[in-house]
């Protein structure tokens, strides 16, 4: 795997506070846009993303919707399961294991999370490796462990892109990851920590003791644990990296969990939300499409 982004083009924008704004926004549709021209080039092979959504959770139909126009916009095309919050094991299993079988779709993903007592990893066992553009099953972790060819998940993935987009230094710099997702939080603190990388990493949780302590030395945070407005101006040391994974719905609408306003004047670098990692899962999870389709032997290398 390469983690490398587009190179950059124009200055980046700053926040008010003189902090560059990392934004996820330009960075998607630069991938977008070369991953077009990729396929292009490639003659326009038939490229095929299947997303598999039980329930009606609105934000996840928004999500998955969003999925499909960015592929469409990437040349490729998308093919989409949708099967109601009733449903059983078996009907989810039997839905996941056609697409598993179907040649002509490259890239499977399960929008998370099922609804309650539906076996989530029984689900993902059915996704082949190869076609496991979300890389969460066991192979897909795996690989990733054993820093051997395979997908990595799309949010770690898009943080990573943004680090390098935005020449963020990471060797031998210390992070902290907060929250241990298997969706975020496990998966970036490995990435960070990789060779090449070189952060050193700390991997904060809910019970971690006094997260200020953590993270008030850090080079680079980032906040995944899905607290609203849960880092403040005294985890920051000056110039340090923030970047926000949080989305929590409050009645002040949709929040992250740093408080942008609190701390933009004294990070060096910070991702808005919205408009910052979120969009970059979709553009990993595309980029990840492709892949799958190479490694499928549907397109050439
Ligand atoms: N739900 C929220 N984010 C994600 C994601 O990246 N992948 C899947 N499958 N479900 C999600």
């Amino acid at each position: 795997m390469t983690v490398s982004a587009d190179p950059i083009s124009t200055p980046p924008a700053r926040t008010p506070g003189g902090a560059i704004r990392m934004d996820g926004l330009v960075l998607r549709d630069e991938t977008v846009a070369r991953l077009r021209a990729e396929i292009d080039a490639l003659g326009n092979p038939h490229v095929c993303l299947a997303t598999v959504l039980v329930g009606d959770d609105k934000p996840s139909q928004v999500y998955v919707r969003s999925k499909h126009k960015k592929a469409a916009e990437a040349g490729m095309s998308s093919k989409h399961v949708e099967l109601p919050a009733t449903a059983s094991q078996a009907e989810v299993e039997a839905a996941v294991r056609d697409l598993a079988e179907d040649p002509d779709v490259h890239g499977i993903l399960v929008q998370l999370p099922l609804p309650n007592g539906l076996d989530e990893d029984a689900v993902l066992d059915l996704v082949p490796a190869e076609k496991d553009v979300d890389g969460l099953t066991i192979a897909s972790m795996g690989r990733l462990m054993r820093g051997r060819e395979g997908h990595i998940p799309c949010t770690p993935k898009g943080v990573m892109r943004l680090l390098d987009r935005y020449g963020i230094a990471t060797s031998g710099q210390t992070a902290v990851v907060i929250g241990r997702s298997l969706l975020v939080g496990l998966p970036l603190s490995v990435l960070l920590a990789r060779k090449g990388i070189d952060a050193t990493v700390t991997l904060a949780h809910s019970r971690t003791k006094d997260l200020v302590a953590a993270c008030r030395n850090a080079d680079i945070i980032v906040g995944a644990a899905g607290i609203a407005r849960l880092i403040t101006a005294e985890h920051v040391k000056p110039g340090a990296t923030l970047i926000d994974v949080g989305m929590s719905r409050t009645e002040a609408g949709i929040v992250g969990d740093i408080d942008f306003d609190a701390v933009e004047s004294i990070a060096g670098a910070i991702t808005p939300m919205p408009g910052g990692t979120g969009p970059m899962t979709i553009a990993c999870l595309l980029e990840n499409t492709l892949e799958a389709a190479r490694m499928l032997g549907a397109v050439r290398r």
